[in-house]
């Protein structure tokens, strides 16, 4: 499985650290938010170096959908409710100005990343009184928003909230030349940290006046206690050629709907969202795939591919302080679904803290905001931890190994225990341990992507145990049969 972003472009490989440095600021993960920050770091006179554990963005950047929107669903009615209109405004502010900022350094740097204007719309196939009161809100929050009846698409649709110029591009070809002036290692893996000093995998020591964790999710675990306030939810992607140009981006208003956008020739056709772990049946390309056959006939599979999104209790995203106790780190995780404007939106409001600057849009992302809300989801989202939890020791694994047809996973049971276990076609066996070496909940298999992930904080391993997300450090203790 490979997007069409890594398909359409390759980055530069940049080497592995090999020597012990001073710095005033190192950012940790080479994603599209680490790498906005060191970009703004940079323009700010700031001497920072990113340390990335695989490449450069070779994580959930390389897996977007890449729409630069200040549309996230159905936000702003919520935001207003839920934070007030001066946080409200904050947080359509931010990311409108996000988009303005992606066009102003595509435009000064004449970046050539496929990048164009689109409006994006949220449409609904049900509700038209909640699209209209989002549209309302959206516009009295002063964004371009307006409602709209028909949109092309071949829906049904009760109708559709339109923002105006907003856009669309490849994140790759964009990342690639932001990235080529900033001093990056990758395949450096931070393993320790201590009051200012990082210890890499190689056992280099990095000190650095302040350190931002750009790593999608948190690992280290407390302070902070992310993996407390966040769970990850994974959603799904095909690209197809043979569609038609829609002429826009969009979103289904109803959660587990689908979305739409062209790049270039082809058609992106992305939904199927679920939390980590809870895909045991599988069959979320098929469903995509089958309903694209229904609504763009004789429309033709390129390529397909997942993406990992982090889920804050109370759908803002953390961007700022790391936490009340280290007041020299910074944090940008929890994007939901819309990494392209929060990481634009992270690297602007860090780079202004690091440089001692009063940014207006900062106080609704900030970390150490707390609500009702937050206790409430962090306790179902716990309850979720503890079933998983409880799990591994007790519940009866469902089969034996003599049970598994080639190309499937199960947890099975034997006189070892409960082991998590894939035949290949060729027959071979691939024995993993399936407890998450993060907090140590039960993991479970994920057909669609013969991979092994956590329900609890969204870690996730492939068939052999080799860590694809964290908040885990480690691989899964594995052999083969
Ligand atoms: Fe936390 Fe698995 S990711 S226990």
């Amino acid at each position: 499985m490979q997007s069409i972003w890594t398909k359409t472009c390759e980055i530069e490989k940049r080497d592995a650290i090999h020597k012990d440095m001073k710095c005033n600021t190192a950012v940790i993960g080479a994603g599209l938010a680490g790498i906005l920050t060191g970009y703004r770091l940079k323009e700010k006179g700031i001497d920072a170096v990113i340390l990335e554990a695989s490449n450069i963005a070779g994580g959930q950047t390389k897996n977007t959908t890449a729409k630069i929107t200040s549309q996230h669903g159905s936000i702003y009615s919520r935001l207003l409710k839920q934070f007030g209109s001066e946080k409200a405004k904050q947080y359509a502010n931010a990311n409108q100005e996000a988009v303005k900022a992606y066009e102003s350094l595509v435009v000064s740097l004449n970046i050539d990343c496929d990048f164009e204007y689109a409006d994006a719309y949220i449409y609904s196939l049900s509700d038209e009184k909640m699209l209209v009161e989002e549209q309302k809100t959206a516009k009295l929050l002063g964004l371009p928003a307006e409602f709209v009846s028909s949109v092309k698409l071949p829906l049904r649709i009760k109708g559709a909230v339109k923002f105006t110029n907003q856009a669309q591009f490849n994140p790759l070809k964009f990342i690639k030349r932001i990235s080529s002036e900033l001093q990056i290692y990758e395949n450096t893996p931070v393993k320790a940290i201590e009051e200012n000093t990082l210890t890499t995998a190689t056992g280099n020591k990095i000190q650095a006046e302040n350190i931002v964790f750009a790593t999608h999710f948190p690992f280290i675990n407390s302070p902070g206690c992310y993996f407390a306030r966040m769970h990850q939810e994974r959603s799904y992607v095909v690209c197809f050629e043979n569609g038609a140009g829609i002429d826009g981006m969009y979103i289904d208003f109803e959660a587990g709907g689908l979305s739409f956008r062209n790049y270039n020739q082809y058609l992106l056709i992305g939904g199927e969202n679920h939390r980590t772990g809870e895909n045991t049946d599988g069959g979320r390309y098929n469903y995509i795939i089958n309903n694209a056959n229904q609504l763009f006939p004789g429309i033709k599979e390129v390529t397909r591919w997942s993406a990992q999104d982090c889920i804050t209790t109370d759908g803002v995203p953390y961007i700022g302080k790391y936490s009340t106790k280290t007041p020299d780190r910074y944090v940008a995780t929890g994007f939901m679904k819309w990494g392209m404007t929060s990481s634009m939106v992270s690297a602007e409001i860090i780079s202004d803290m690091i440089t001692g600057r009063k940014n207006k849009n900062a106080e609704v992302f900030s970390p150490q905001r707390y609500s009702v809300n937050d206790v409430k989801q962090t306790c179902v989202d716990e309850v979720k931890s503890i079933k998983c939890l409880i799990k591994e020791p007790l519940a009866p694994a469902p089969v034996t190994l003599s049970d598994l047809s080639p190309g499937h996973g199960k947890i099975v049971s034997d006189k070892d225990g409960k082991r998590g276990v894939y035949k290949d076609f060729d027959g071979t066996v691939y024995v993993v341990d399936i407890k998450c070496p993060h907090l140590g909940c039960q993991l479970e298999w994920n057909p669609d992507e013969k991979s092994w992930d956590c329900p609890c904080h969204g870690s996730r391993f492939d068939y052999r145990g080799k860590l694809i997300d964290n908040p885990a450090q480690k691989d899964l203790k594995g052999r083969t049969k």
